[in-house]
C-alpha cells in the first residue's frame, strides 16, 4: 500500500492523541465551512459516520459525501465508520471516493472473514479498522487485531450523536492496548467530551472521535474543546 500523508496521520502520527471531529453533528448545508476551522485549529482528521438503517436505526451518508470532503480537503485523513450490514458491498466505492481508513464492525465480520476484508481494503489502497459495539465481547476483535490499522471501541450504541458515554467499555481498551504495534491506533467513539476523554486516555486510547461535544458549541468555542479533549 502506498503511504500518503493522510495514511501517516494514523500510522506515524506526529502527535497523540489524535482528535477526529465526527461530521455527523456538523451542518449538512455548509459542511466544508463547518469543518475547515476545526482542521485549522487542532483537529487531526475527519470521521464520517455511514449508517444504513439496518445495522443501526438511522440513515446518514454515502460515498458521495466522502467524495465531496476529499475534494475540499485533499490531504485530510478521512476516517469512514461503516455502521452497515454487508460492508463489503461498499468499501470499494468509499476507497474510490477518497477514504483514508475504512472501519467495519466485528458484529458483521469475525475471524477469517474479517481479515479477508481487511486484506481487500489494504490491497485497494486504504487502511482498515475494526469496531466493537458496547454489548459485544471484545474477544473476536482481539483474535484479529494484528490485521487492522485502527481498533475502535464504541462507547455508545451506534446510531446517533449526543448519547451518554458508557464507561464500562474502557475495560476493552485496556485489553486491546497491550497487543498493539506503534503503527496501530486505538480509537474511541461516542459521548467523548472533555469530561470523559481523560478516562479514555488513561485506558490507553490514543484516538478520540467527537461529534456533539465539538459541533454543539458555537463556532468560536470549538478550538478550545479540541484542545481540552487533547488533555
Ligand atoms: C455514533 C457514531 C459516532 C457519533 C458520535 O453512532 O458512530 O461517531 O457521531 O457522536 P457523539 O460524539 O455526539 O457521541
Ligand atoms: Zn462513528
Amino acid at each position: 500500500m502506498a503511504a500518503t500523508p493522510a495514511h501517516s496521520v494514523f500510522q506515524s502520527p506526529s502527535r497523540l492523541p489524535l482528535i477526529g471531529p465526527s461530521i455527523l453533528s456538523g451542518d449538512f448545508g455548509r459542511m466544508e465551512a463547518d469543518c475547515r476551522p476545526l482542521l485549522e485549529h487542532g483537529g487531526d482528521y475527519l470521521h464520517l459516520d455511514v449508517m444504513d438503517g439496518r445495522f443501526v436505526p438511522n440513515l446518514t451518508m454515502g460515498p458521495d459525501m466522502c467524495r465531496w470532503m476529499r475534494k475540499y480537503f485533499p490531504t485530510t485523513a478521512l476516517d469512514v465508520h461503516l455502521m452497515v450490514q454487508e460492508p463489503e458491498r461498499f468499501v470499494d466505492a468509499f476507497i474510490e471516493a477518497g477514504a483514508t481508513n475504512l472501519t467495519f464492525h466485528v458484529e458483521t465480520h469475525q475471524g477469517p472473514a474479517a481479515t479477508k476484508l481487511a486484506d481487500h481494503i489494504h490491497k485497494a489502497g486504504a487502511l482498515a479498522g475494526l469496531a466493537v459495539n458496547p454489548p459485544t465481547d471484545v474477544a473476536p476483535l482481539l483474535d484479529v487485531a494484528g490485521a487492522f490499522d485502527v481498533l475502535l471501541i464504541m462507547s455508545v450504541n451506534p446510531g446517533f450523536s449526543g448519547q451518554a458515554f458508557i464507561p464500562s467499555v474502557l475495560e476493552k481498551a485496556r485489553r486491546v492496548k497491550p497487543l498493539l504495534r506503534a503503527d496501530q491506533r486505538l480509537e474511541v467513539d461516542g459521548g467523548v467530551s472533555p469530561k470523559t476523554a481523560p478516562d479514555c486516555l488513561r485506558a490507553g486510547i490514543d484516538t478520540l472521535v467527537s461529534a456533539s461535544a465539538i459541533f454543539g458549541k458555537p463556532a468560536g468555542e470549538r478550538a478550545a474543546v479540541i484542545q481540552a479533549l487533547r488533555g
